[in-house]
């Protein structure tokens, strides 16, 4: 007997580049049968949802729409939050937290009134801030009210080591931890390439390439990403959208697929407060299902406390 396979429905709101960025990626990998955009700008929404629909002969067979009804979320599975105001140059993300909260106010009753059993995963920025804002807002638990926290970061800083290992990206295994900005780092202690710990890789010459300034640098340029993309072409799009989506297939097809998202982590590593980080977890059909406990040295938990403190510093100035 067939299984019978349950029909998936993505929810996107938000349909500036991000939120189009993310539909079209969605809708390129297959993510959902069914893709909808919400925007209270409607025709701009209605557009993205056009635009993508008519490629989809080229793509996997997804329903794409876009409105500024919210009614098109009605029993969305999951649903991506994008909207929102993005940094400008050299803007810390923390700096858009007051910002959004009004937003998110604004808009996240209506949505979890069409949508009360969706999940909830939190894009704008600070994700991390939001994620908890809109736990607080919607009443929804940690697992199923999560951020897209450093699963972007940890893709563009095992693009930089792939790119200096002379590798293939997909067999660097290096993870960024804690809060989907500033104060961010790497695991440096649990990073390899093909089983090889990273500080052991060598080059044909035998010689150590990833020595402590390396390292430094190349978490420098993770962190940075972003700032530098968005002074040459005013935002960040694509790698968040397929990031997104990454993490959607994960939900939707129920893959209990290992990814750095951020829930709130109260209680491990000596953290206390509401602050939600990202650290490697099991994720799947019930959202968040697990936080894994990384191993880490002294100085990174120490690194992993000052993320938190960020994060709860910003949530106490936001009244959460
Ligand atoms: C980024 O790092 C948008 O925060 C997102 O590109």
């Amino acid at each position: 007997m067939a299984l019978d396979k349950k029909h998936t429905k993505l929810g996107v709101i938000g349909a500036g580049g991000v939120g189009s960025a993310t539909a079209y990626a969605a809708t390129l990998r297959g993510a959902a049968d069914e893709i909808v955009i919400y925007d209270i700008a409607g025709d701009r929404a209605e557009a993205e949802g056009l635009d993508i629909a008519h490629g989809t002969m080229f793509a996997h067979e997804a329903q794409v729409a876009g409105s500024g009804d919210v009614e098109i979320l009605r029993d969305a599975d999951l649903i991506i939050v994008t909207a929102g105001a993005r940094q400008k140059p050299g803007q810390p993300r923390l700096e858009l937290a007051e910002a959004n909260v009004n937003i998110f106010k604004a808009m996240l009753p209506q949505v979890m009134k069409v949508a009360p059993n969706a999940i909830l995963m939190i894009v704008t920025n600070p994700c991390d801030v939001l994620a908890v804002v809109a736990q607080n807002i919607t009443g929804l638990p940690t697992e199923r009210c999560f951020a897209s926290g450093t699963v972007l970061d940890s893709s563009r800083l095992r693009w930089l080591i792939a790119k200096k290992a002379g590798v293939s990206i997909k067999s660097v295994h290096a993870n960024v931890v804690g809060e989907h900005g500033d104060s961010e780092f790497p695991v440096w202690s649990a990073a390899n390439i093909g089983m090889v710990p990273l500080n052991d890789w060598t080059n044909e010459a035998g010689e150590k390439v990833f020595t402590d300034e390396v390292k430094e640098e190349l978490a420098e340029q993770a962190m940075r990403a972003a700032y530098k993309v968005i002074e040459g072409k005013g935002s960040t799009n694509y790698a968040i959208g397929i990031s997104a989506t990454r993490i959607a297939e994960a939900v939707l097809k129920g893959e209990d697929a290992v990814l750095n998202v951020a829930t709130q982590i109260r209680g491990r590593y000596g953290i206390e407060g509401e602050a939600a980080l990202s650290l490697p977890s099991v994720v799947s059909r019930e959202g968040v299902k697990r936080v894994l406990d990384v191993p880490m040295d002294e100085a990174e938990v120490g690194r992993l406390r000052a993320s938190a403190e960020a994060i709860n510093n910003s949530l106490k100035t936001l009244g959460f």
